[in-house]
């Protein structure tokens, strides 16, 4: 393009030359404006190639720049998707440390109510085995067989209640492993599965004189996990029963769900004794209990949250004043995800 200009300007100079040859004749004033004409456009040609040249440098410069705009989208996107991948791996080396964690719980768990069973046997066993040796001899005094009965009878209920706990821990540890992917999924009414919920908890908090307060908002359909609801709930309120009221005080639950566009709130309340600050923050975790010992496992708040964040891709969170009362909200979307996240 530029080449073609020039050649151009080129020829019509040369023609410009030969024109001035031509005028040699001519009045002085002829041949001089024919000069400053050449001039003229020797100067604007001049001018032209500069302009040519800068504009040249300058689509040079704007190509480097495509270029090197190109360069650093491609970083970008490399740097994301390495983001995304590090994520990924770290998402899944924490599900397998809290995996870990809770199988080295769960084993550290149950060695304690199977190691008392056990001992406790073996200390019936011998006692037995005794009792054995007096009867073939025949010599068994009155006050000894008493002694042996006594010791059966407190050995043989210490068996068995810790091989109950035992079997209680493993019931919770399966409900923690329970396969989200083949929980069952279906359309349902929220409020009346949170009633029917309740309502199949009704004689544990009658017996504790608590009272409910359902406030749900009617028709509230959803596609997701009632199962996975109502265990949430569940674990709620058992939790209410069992830690937020001494023995005699009755409680007020209350309990208020509520569509706010695509999302579900729920919102459970206690006016129980609350959760002291420093254990708000482990509540979620595996086995953190202040009831260790008589028969909390630390496991049911972890199983709400795995199940709220899990199947029903949301959220629970817990506030707590000691001395007020206890306040968990889940909050899920209406419509389950199709890959419920894991
Ligand atoms: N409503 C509540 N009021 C007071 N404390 C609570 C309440 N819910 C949970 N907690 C505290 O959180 C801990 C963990 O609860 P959870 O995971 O269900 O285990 P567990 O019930 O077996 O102790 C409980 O031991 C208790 O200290
Ligand atoms: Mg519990």
């Amino acid at each position: 393009m530029a080449f073609n200009l020039f050649a151009a300007e080129d020829r019509i100079l040369e023609e410009a030359e030969a024109l001035r040859l031509r005028v040699a004749d001519q009045p002085e004033e002829v041949r001089d404006g024919v000069v400053a004409l050449m001039e003229a456009f020797r100067r604007s040609v001049r001018e032209q190639r500069r302009l040519v040249k800068v504009s040249d440098r300058l689509q040079g410069q704007l190509a480097n720049l495509n270029h090197e705009l190109e360069r650093r989208r491609t970083e970008a996107e490399d740097a994301l998707a390495r983001l995304e991948e590090t994520q990924a791996n770290l998402v899944q080396s924490e599900k397998l440390a809290s995996l870990g964690a809770l199988v080295a719980g769960v084993a550290h768990e149950i060695n304690t109510p199977v190691g008392i069973a056990l001992s406790c046997a073996s200390h019936l066993d011998d006692a037995v085995r005794e009792m054995r040796r007096l009867f073939e001899a025949d010599d068994i005094a009155i006050d000894e067989f008493e002694r042996f009965m006594a010791t059966a009878g407190d050995t043989s209920r210490l068996v068995l209640a810790n091989c109950e706990r035992a079997a209680a821990l493993i019931r919770s540890f399966k409900q923690v492993a329970v396969d989200r992917t083949s929980a069952e999924r279906r359309p349902f009414d929220v409020a009346a599965s949170v009633r029917e919920t309740m309502s199949s908890l009704s004689p544990g908090l009658r017996l504790g004189g608590h009272t409910v307060e359902l406030d749900c908002q009617p028709g509230v359909s959803v596609d997701g996990f009632p199962g996975a609801l109502s265990q949430i709930l569940t674990n709620l309120v058992m939790n209410s029963v069992v830690h937020a009221y001494e023995p005699g005080r009755r409680g007020r639950l209350s309990l208020v769900v509520r569509l706010e566009g695509e999302l579900v709130r729920l919102v459970y309340s206690d006016d129980g004794k609350g959760i002291p600050e420093t254990n708000l923050k482990r509540i979620f975790d595996p086995f953190f209990t202040t009831r260790r010992g008589s028969g909390g496992a630390g496991l049911g708040l972890h199983i709400a949250y795995n199940l709220a964040t899990g199947p029903l891709a949301g959220t629970l969170s817990c506030d707590s004043t000691v001395g007020h009362g206890t306040t968990f909200t889940v909050l899920f979307p209406k419509v389950a995800p199709e890959t419920a996240p894991r």
